[in-house]
């Protein structure tokens, strides 16, 4: 009989009513919201397909263990008692990513420390040896979080944070991180209806993740590995079928996916992440001035874009944003634009009124998603 079990997929701030529903299409059940995190039950199966086809999870944790923890020492005891040799190997690695939020607990690193140590220990008084950390490529990657009182042991089967999709060769300033892109684009509302442009496209992270919502790509089968590849129970056949179901849900795409940029180098860049994710097919990217484009074509189209902030990259933010709103007000009707900044005050000098507002975090940055509906003549000559 197939077992189900609990799992918690970490997302970013914003995203997690999007995750529920693409949880919730791919067959989860149990679905419940979280801030920053959706829990939901499935099986292994479900666990690999999870993984390999959430746009907008980061994570996949497979929660093993919870217990209540009143000091640092119970930590210890209680991630000791667990039997870990039956997850990984003593010449196996391992690496701990610790989230507390607990007055009595406030440093996550050396809650960190402690576990590793309760694990390292035992191993080494049951077997003479223990394994080593690796905090990049560890064997197994465990995760534990503490809430008040409450500790969670959790088997991290993503590995490697899941926006790193194995398509991005080429680095530029600024990206956008994969999982936010996506996010942002399935927040829009586009799923390869009409055409979409990022006029504004860097390394071409939002063009790559619009392609691949288009086509109903796995965001992630690009990917070296999952960490549950390294699990002791892991299927290597159930994963191949689950892979082949996905790859056989990829459907065509009939409109044009364009980005331009007015820096050469960056474009360039764009170009070789667009190849190593193999959808030069889908998407053209153009030299090209935002500010000096029209509407390409007369049928509609979505925009979506993360114009410079003025943080990392040096610009004029007010006046580039006065000239996002003159563009898209004069040049680009029939349009509906979606634009991510952190820089509010900048955001006041587009001069359009945005029809929608959804807060996000772009890494750090608290950043506000908003929307400008460009409509094909008067917003008046359309209701008529
Ligand atoms: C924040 S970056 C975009 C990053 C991109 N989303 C990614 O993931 O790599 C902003 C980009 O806007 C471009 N840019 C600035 N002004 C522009 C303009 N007037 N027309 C076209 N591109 C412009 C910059 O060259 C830069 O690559």
């Amino acid at each position: 009989m197939v077992k189900n079990f609990k799992m918690i997929a970490k997302t970013l701030y914003g995203l997690e009513e999007i995750l529920a529903q693409e949880l919730r299409k791919l067959g989860a059940s149990g679905i419940e919201i979280g801030t920053r995190n959706v829990a939901f039950e499935g099986d292994a199966g479900f666990m690999y397909k999870a993984n390999l086809c959430c746009r907008t999870a980061i994570k996949i944790l497979k929660p093993i263990t919870s217990f209540n923890v009143f000091t640092e020492d119970d930590v210890y005891k209680k991630v000791y008692a667990i039997p870990w040799e039956n997850y990984m190997d003593v010449d196996g690695s391992l690496a701990v990513d610790a989230t507390v939020f607990s007055k009595q607990f406030t440093h996550s690193k050396y809650i960190a420390l402690k576990t590793k140590d309760a694990i390292v220990d035992r191993f080494r008084d049951n077997e003479g040896r223990r394994p080593d950390v690796d905090l990049d490529h560890p064997t197994l990657r465990i995760n534990i979080h503490i809430d008040r009182n409450i500790c969670t042991i959790s088997l991290d089967s993503s590995g490697a944070s899941l926006h790193k999709r194995g398509y991005k060769t080429a680095s530029t300033m600024a990206p956008i991180n994969e999982v936010l892109a996506s996010g942002m684009i399935m927040l829009s509302g586009w799923n390869g209806q009409c055409d979409f442009l990022d006029p504004m496209c860097g390394g071409g992270t939002i063009l790559t993740e619009a392609a691949m919502i288009a086509c109903n790509i796995p965001p992630n089968l690009n990917r070296e590995e999952f960490g549950f590849e390294n699990w002791p129970d892991f299927d290597v056949d159930l994963y191949e079928l689950i892979e082949n179901a996905a790859l056989k849900k990829i459907k065509e795409f009939h409109f044009k996916i364009l980005g331009y940029d007015n820096d050469a180098y960056v474009l360039d860049k764009a170009k070789e992440n667009i190849k190593s994710a193999n959808l030069q097919e889908f998407i053209s990217v153009k030299k090209q001035d935002f500010f000096e484009s029209e509407k390409e074509t007369e049928s509609p189209m979505f925009i979506v874009f993360n114009p410079p902030y003025d943080e990392r990259l040096q610009v004029d933010a007010e006046k580039l944003y006065a000239s996002i709103g003159t563009t898209l007000k004069h040049k680009y009707p029939g349009t509906q634009a979606w634009m991510i900044t952190s820089n509010m005050e900048a955001l006041k000098h587009v001069g359009l009124r945005p029809s929608r507002k959804i807060r996000l975090y772009n890494g750090k940055l608290e950043s506000k998603f908003v929307r400008y509906e460009m409509y094909e003549g008067s917003k008046k000559a359309k209701k008529q």
